[in-house]
């Protein structure tokens, strides 16, 4: 009998592909138990030696960690669409495929992204502190007014798969859609109805702004002071992707100026934010703790997706979705 596969699995994880996986005896699993992720060393060490490695992204998958793990590593399989933090081009340059798990969670992404539209547009969640605070004492003509969502107009960056849900959401909403991606997509936006343009006139042109772009070191500050001066006075920005593509400081700094009116933000530089950070202060921002794909069905569908990676991977198959290498594109 051959010597099962050795995996190390970064956090215990739903749907029945982890279930059946840690029944498997093809399968000798390592899963770290709790809901922190391991720790630097803790990392390094349970690697030693795997054949296959399932990982979140709350895990630096780098040059080390593969070293550590050894030439035998097969494949590193991430529960996520997103993969900056793993080194694909390390992976790459020792044979190593990196699976993800695209497609899955886009409305689930889409509606979280609308959840935050909603919420810093018309104030849901300052207004639902109001209440429980109990400083509901009565009715009042501008209390807790906010942004008007229907008519205006939403301006999309970045019109992947997450980015044109989120336009279609829109369409219910009687909006006028502006959006931008680096190459054109016209069919897509036809599609929806949305108006391709400039970066800088999306910016300057819509109410919302959504960030639906992947982060690379292109889009990395992407949506910095420049950016913010170009937005309209009272936009609110939502950002569902990655936080580094916010300069943090400039949106702090154009929240504080008036610059815009309000962020909703599934994530942000830093995760978890540091309580001391000063979004926190402010009334028209929403901080979520990077939930955008968190439904238990969407969860399950990607651990499962994760594990169909892992699997093809240690027999040597094509991963049913594998992040392009930075040689292959
Ligand atoms: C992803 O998949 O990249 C999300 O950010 C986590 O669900």
């Amino acid at each position: 009998m051959t010597a099962p596969y050795r995996v190390f699995v970064t956090r215990v994880l739903p749907g029945s592909g982890f279930a059946e996986l840690r029944d498997d005896p093809a399968f000798d699993l390592d899963v770290w138990p709790d809901d922190f992720p391991p720790p630097r060393e803790a990392l390094l060490e349970r690697v030693d030696g795997v054949d296959g490695l399932i990982c979140l992204i709350t895990d630096r998958i780098d040059a080390a960690v593969l070293d550590a793990a050894g030439s035998q590593l097969k494949v590193v399989s991430q529960m996520a669409v997103g993969v900056d933090n793993v080194d694909v081009a390390a992976c790459a340059a020792r044979g190593i495929p990196v699976g993800n798990t695209p497609g899955v969670l886009t409305e689930t992404t889409a509606d979280i992204a609308w959840a935050l539209i909603l919420a810093s547009a018309r104030r849901i969640v300052e207004a639902a502190e109001y209440v429980k605070a109990g400083e509901w004492n009565t009715w009042a003509p501008t209390q807790m007014a906010g942004a008007d969502v229907f008519g205006a107009t939403l301006g999309v960056i970045g019109f992947g798969a997450i980015g044109q849900a989120v336009a279609r959401r829109a369409q219910g909403f009687g909006m006028r859609v502006l959006c931008w991606n680096r190459t054109p997509r016209p069919d897509a936006a036809a599609a929806l109805s949305a108006e391709e343009r400039s970066l800088d006139a999306v910016l300057a042109e819509s109410d919302f702004v959504s960030v639906n772009v992947a982060l690379t070191d292109d889009t990395r500050g992407l949506i910095n002071a420049d950016a913010f001066e170009r937005m309209r006075p009272g936009a609110i920005l939502i950002n569902t992707a990655r936080g580094p593509i916010v300069d943090e400081e400039a949106l702090v700094t154009a929240l504080r100026d008036g610059q815009i009116g309000g962020a909703g933000l599934d994530v942000t530089a830093v995760e978890p934010l540091s309580m001391d950070s000063p979004l926190l202060t402010m009334k028209n921002v929403v901080v979520l703790p990077h939930i955008g794909s968190a439904s238990m069905a969407t969860r399950s569908k990607m651990a499962d997706m994760a594990v169909a990676n892992l699997r093809a991977g240690l027999s040597g198959q094509p991963l049913p979705n594998s992040v392009p290498t930075p040689a292959s594109g």
